[in-house]
């Protein structure tokens, strides 16, 4: 039973495999968080003030509560509590922002509830979920905090509903959605941070005291802070400590704040994880409701992995859309190929190639439709190039199929150049700010996707011109960020909004797509790993993890991926061509791109024989293994960033019986220095023989650690593959 209500005590209690949350209506009002950690049958959970004084309190309850130095489970501005709050909402007649939610009732419910139009996490039959409803009585609004429960993952989402049931216009000035009071401080914040082309790099650093913060105002998730962060004991390692992890189901602006704060008694840690307060505004006129996107949270005392296998676990089980087919399709894409120098021709002889390399799709890229014979026009226009496509795109796709591949095509359907006929039809569909001029980026304008006919527009357009065409798999790209943000749709009161509702409508876009295409895949993409976030995954099986295929990069890349997401989502191409001619170089890249699903994107209709046989060798490799790589658990050994560009991991699955362990070094390493990689799930008595190259272990020795050696020259690889005798 994973939730258990109290209602004597009003003390409830959220349990997942191995964790438990509790909390307490403090006074019968207050929502006040008692424990959150390892399983226990602990009965008590001491919660007292941390202060000693100078603090505010409430005259009815004295100086036993302290609301600023207690433990709580959802604060509010205004209230006492001078850390960072989780709501603030302006009162549209006294103009005033404080506020007092307290405790009305609290139920439990099988399942989840669902959050409209928002990507959230499908529940199962383990699923539970809390629902405590607080109510301001000033205002009469309701606010219903949701705790999901998902058992088997160790994760628990927050996420909840703002009612106004009286008579006062509203305004939400900061939302957020977790909220996660620790009764110490003592924690490092692992965080992912980039540029386009570098994303997701691991950077570890301790908490001080004061306000540590990660966020977008880019109306992305974007490349330069993934929504992903952990928060860390400062001594946990890989295997050992208490970790948490946490992220948002959403792919615009965000906002995750760490707050140490000391007082006299006891030091606390705050986390917020949400929409944040200077992208997003909403008002809540009488009657409405607001929903707010889904956070999450898990907790593990057996390291920093641990909570990453939560997370994909989660993400595998929750979040991903089911696969769409047996395998997960090895593509060939034109981008790194041809760039925009496409044609049916060209596209169908490329499609040939695939398929005698047992590649299985045909990846079609930009350079298909409109004027789009560069990245300076055609954005928008959603109809096939008919110099390039004369037959059109039905028989065009039917043609590619013939040869024996599936077959995939790239849209960007938020943007448009201004040198398209949309943009000329409608200028005041762009995101521009009254009085200011919209910027470029990459000659490239947002379109305004909170408006209903902008979304309307792409359905009947992607419609006509998809009207029939066997297409399997579509690559969703969006390649800028959005400046002078506003919406033609919104009056003015509402043009707080216009960020998040552009995201409510791309997501509208997504639905309906899936919908019209429910056996296609979706990879998406956002000038490669640009939105890498929960919301994206909803709707795509995997994503584009970057432009930067250079292996060198890509490995700190992938490494810091897999703390936060599956290695299933993570999509890895062998690309380049003038290095993919040395055989040793073409090897390391298959092998840097088996940290996930893999694909090809070099013109293999250039190659040599030779070349290409290798190709069709490593597809055949990489089926072996794919059982390994997009489902089973991911331990990380070495990191590239603090291990001098040493990346190595494994996989294992359920039973322990195939490990598949990689060790990565891009640089020659003349010291030729050793790595121990300890294979800690190996089963101790077992019998493991190595496929890859020969030789018998037990599962002890596996255990105790087999030695690398680093290689003097470039791009050196080992791989193992463990198999139970
Ligand atoms: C982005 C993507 C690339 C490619 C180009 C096409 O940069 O990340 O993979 O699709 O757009 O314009």
């Amino acid at each position: 039973m994973p939730i258990t209500l109290d209602k004597k005590n009003l003390r409830f209690t959220l349990k997942t495999d191995n964790t438990m949350y509790v909390m307490e209506m403090l006074y019968g009002k207050f929502p006040v968080h008692l424990y959150y950690g390892k399983k226990t049958i602990k009965k008590d959970f001491p919660n007292s003030n941390a202060g000693v004084a100078f603090q505010a309190y409430y005259e009815e309850h004295g100086e036993e509560f302290y609301p600023d130095s207690r433990t709580m489970e959802y604060p509010f501005y205004g209230s006492g509590d001078f850390r960072a709050a989780a709501l603030k909402l302006r009162n549209g007649n006294t103009g005033g922002d404080t506020t007092l939610f307290t405790y009305k009732k609290a139920r439990k419910l099988k399942g989840r509830v669902d959050i409209p139009g928002v990507p959230c996490a499908d529940a199962d039959e383990n699923t539970e979920t809390l629902e405590l409803t607080l109510v301001d009585e000033f205002t009469k609004c309701e606010l219903r905090l949701y705790y999901t429960v998902f058992p088997e993952s160790d994760v628990i989402s927050r996420y909840f509903v703002l009612e106004n049931k009286g008579k006062t216009e509203l305004s939400i000035e900061k939302c957020m959605s977790l909220c996660l009071d620790i009764q110490r401080s003592g924690f490092d914040v692992i965080s992912f941070y980039g540029s386009h082309c570098h994303e997701r790099k691991y950077q570890r650093t301790p908490t001080a005291h004061g306000l540590q913060s990660i966020y977008s105002r880019r109306g992305a998730s974007s490349h330069q802070l993934n929504p992903f962060m952990m928060l860390v004991d400062s001594k946990a390692t890989e295997e050992k400590g208490e970790a948490y992890g946490f992220n948002f189901c959403h792919s615009g602006n965000f906002l995750n704040e760490v707050e140490v704060s000391a007082y006299a008694l006891k030091e606390r840690t705050r986390v917020l994880v949400g929409l944040g307060q200077e992208c997003f505004k909403w008002l809540l006129k009488p009657g409405e409701k607001f929903e707010s996107p889904e956070a999450i949270v898990s907790y593990s005392d057996k390291g920093i992995g641990q909570v990453s296998r939560n997370m994909h676990k989660f993400i595998r089980n929750h979040i991903v859309p089911k696969e769409p087919y047996a395998n997960r399709p090895v593509v060939l894409n034109s981008w790194e190929a041809f760039y925009f120098d496409i044609d049916a021709k060209l596209m169908v002889d490329f499609a040939k190639e695939a398929a005698k390399y047992n590649m299985d799709m045909l990846v079609m890229d930009d350079g298909w439709f409109g004027a789009r014979v560069n990245d300076r026009a055609g954005l928008g226009d959603w109809f096939e190039n008919k110099d390039r496509f004369p037959e059109g795109l039905k028989p065009f796709a039917e043609e590619v199929k013939a040869q024996g591949v599936k077959f995939g095509i790239w849209i960007e359907p938020e943007m448009v150049n201004p040198d398209s006929d949309l943009f000329r039809a409608h200028p005041e569909w762009i995101q521009k700010t009254p009085g200011y001029d919209p910027l470029l980026w990459r000659t490239q304008y947002v379109l305004d996707m909170a408006n209903p006919e902008v979304v309307q527009y792409l359905k009947d357009s992607f419609s006509k011109t998809f009207k029939d065409v066997p297409i399997d798999y579509f690559k969703w790209d969006m390649n800028r960020h959005l400046t002078t943000v506003y919406s033609n749709a919104l009056p003015p009161e509402r043009q707080g909004e216009a960020s998040y509702r552009h995201m409510l409508g791309v997501y509208e876009l997504f639905r309906w797509l899936r919908e019209l295409y429910p056996n296609a895949m979706i990879e998406n993409c956002s000038g490669g790993g640009g939105r890498y976030d929960l919301g994206m995954m909803k709707y795509s099986t995997q994503i584009w993890t970057s432009d930067r295929t250079d292996p060198k990069w890509r490995t700190i890349i992938q490494h810091g991926s897999t703390f936060g997401y599956p290695t299933s989502t993570m999509s890895c191409h062998v690309a380049h061509v003038q290095d993919c001619r040395n055989p040793r170089f073409l090897d390391y890249r298959f092998r840097v791109a088996m940290n996930g699903p893999i694909g090809y994107e070099l013109n293999v209709l250039d190659l040599e024989d030779s070349i290409k046989q290798t190709m069709k060798k490593q597809v055949g490799e990489y089926r072996q293994y794919e059982d390994l790589i997009l489902r089973g658990d991911f331990y990380r050994l070495l990191n590239p960033v603090t291990d001098d560009m040493r990346y190595a991991y494994y996989f294992v699955n359920d039973d322990n019986s195939q490990i598949l362990m990689t060790y990565l070094q891009n640089e020659g390493d003349p010291k030729q220095e050793k790595y121990k990689l300890k294979v800690s799930r190996a089963d101790r008595n077992a019998t493991y023989v190595d496929k890859i190259n020969g030789g018998t272990y037990t599962g002890a020795e596996l255990r105790a650690g087999i030695i690398v050696e680093s290689d003097t020259e470039q791009q050196y690889s080992k791989m193992f593959w463990f198999c139970k005798e």
